[in-house]
């Protein structure tokens, strides 16, 4: 069996770093010798993390891609130009596909499933969700005799050791962000993971595995952690839980609840749990009933490790001749459910004018919009001004925003500081 790399950065090189060590477990597990036949780069010259030979490296993908001894494509370059096309390019001449590519696979998982099915190969993508943890497998397989009622996740290991950070040192975002941008956790531009838009990818990928639903990224209700602050860590922590960035899929009789957002968890959830760049995915089935995964979710070799182990499936497929062995139906006409319609308690933080009098207008403005207010706490008084805290009863977020509208507009209302939905 021979492979194909397209790309020699983190995971490519990790990827080689295991045929390199493990090469003679390779061969017994799949009974086959298998090859790494050329490498696909931009810069031959480059110093990599690994031994490679000069020769295997190539700047043409047509090296690859249209080698007829090449038999299974691995894609770690990432992003979609030029990506997609290569591999639709692979697909086309028959090859297997292993990507840990979670933009591709969210936005272009269909086309490039639905060609693949056509040209009878596999594309398989474990390391494009959660890194080493295994979980694309398990809803395909373990978890397949289940209805699958929700999965959450913590899902994006920058937003988690951010968050944990400010939680247990008492830190602000931008000075935790700063750190860990030199430790390597964070990117440059670090867009991507904090806006929740890398979180909202592999949602994408995970939903429609659990649903058995066709869907948009698009469609998923998408925030970031960069209005939280320490405060508000503070004061969701009196009120017994912890702020994480979670990835919620829900299935409702109306439909799917997709979002990305920061949240207020119960501390004794076994999510709240899950600290610093650690990923957890929590789930729950009709017949399993509630299970998680918990590991690191990104990382050379935990991440180089789902990908090699997508290609000994592979192989073993080929050999077994049972390549698309899982059958994928995706239902086109399952709704989202429109964030208006999605029922929570919220944490709302206001400041106010310290005057007589504030609490009962603010909580009458609620009232009015069927919001009821499980507690409403003053808490620091500055000056003129203090902040109080409020966490509703479970209430349509419709309601909460309409409320909402009319609470800014008090006179003793300084400012609305920030909502965080609650999650069960
Ligand atoms: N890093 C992780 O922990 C992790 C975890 C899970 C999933 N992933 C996914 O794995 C994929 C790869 O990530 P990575 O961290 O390994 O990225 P990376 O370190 O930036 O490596 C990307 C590689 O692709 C090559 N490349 C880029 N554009 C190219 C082009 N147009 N033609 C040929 N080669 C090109 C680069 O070549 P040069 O070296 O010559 O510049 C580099 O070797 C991404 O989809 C990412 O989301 C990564």
């Amino acid at each position: 069996m021979n492979i194909g790399i397209l790309g020699l950065g983190t995971v490519g090189s990790g990827v080689i770093k295991i045929f390199q060590e493990n090469n003679e477990l390779i061969k017994k597990r799949t009974g086959e010798e298998v090859s790494i036949k050329k490498v696909l780069v931009r810069d031959p010259s480059k110093s990599r993390a690994v031994k490679v030979d000069n020769k295997l490296l190539t700047t043409d993908p047509g090296e690859i891609l249209d080698d007829p001894d090449i038999d299974i494509v691995v894609e770690v370059i990432g992003g979609i130009d030029p990506t997609l096309d290569y591999v639709l390019r692979a697909i086309e001449n028959k090859k297997h596909v292993v990507t840990a590519n979670k933009e591709m696979m969210a936005k272009e998982g269909w086309r490039i499933l639905s060609l693949a099915k056509s040209r009878g190969v596999d594309v398989y993508y474990e390391a494009s969700v959660a890194g080493g943890i295994p979980i694309i497998r398990p809803m395909k397989e373990s978890l397949t005799a289940n209805r699958i009622d929700e999965i959450i996740g913590i899902i994006n290991g920058t937003t988690n050791y951010i968050l944990t950070k400010m939680a247990h040192e008492g830190r602000e975002y931008a000075d935790v962000l700063k750190e860990a941008q030199q430790l390597g956790y964070a990117e440059a531009d670090p867009t991507s993971d904090v806006e929740g838009y890398d979180a909202r990818y592999k949602l994408a990928i995970l939903a429609t595995l659990a649903f058995g639903a066709r869907i948009d990224v698009m469609d998923i209700y998408t925030e970031g952690i960069t209005k939280i602050s320490k405060i508000d860590i503070k004061y969701a922590d009196e009120l017994g839980y912890a702020i994480k960035l979670l990835a919620i899929g829900r299935q409702r009789s109306d439909g799917l609840e997709l979002r990305v957002h920061p949240a207020l968890i119960n501390k004794s959830h076994p999510l709240a749990q899950v600290n610093d760049v650690f990923n957890g995915i929590f789930i729950k089935g009709n017949a399993i009933g509630e299970i998680m995964l918990y590991g690191r979710g990104a990382g050379q070799m935990p991440t180089a490790s789902a990908v090699v182990a997508d290609i000994i499936d592979i192989i073993r497929n080929i050999k077994t001749g049972t390549v698309n062995r899982v059958e994928s139906q995706y239902d086109e006409s399952i709704p989202v459910i429109d964030m208006n319609c999605i029922v929570s308690k919220y944490y709302i933080r206001i400041r106010v004018k310290d005057r007589p009098g504030v609490m009962a207008s603010i909580a009458k403005a609620f009232g009015d919009h069927g919001v009821s207010l499980q507690s409403i706490i003053q808490k620091d008084v500055k000056g003129e001004e203090a902040e109080i805290v409020l966490l509703t009863h479970d209430i349509m977020e419709k309601c909460v925003s309409d409320a909402l509208v009319e609470v800014r507009l008090l006179p003793a209302v300084v400012k609305v500081e920030n909502i965080i939905r609650e999650i069960r």
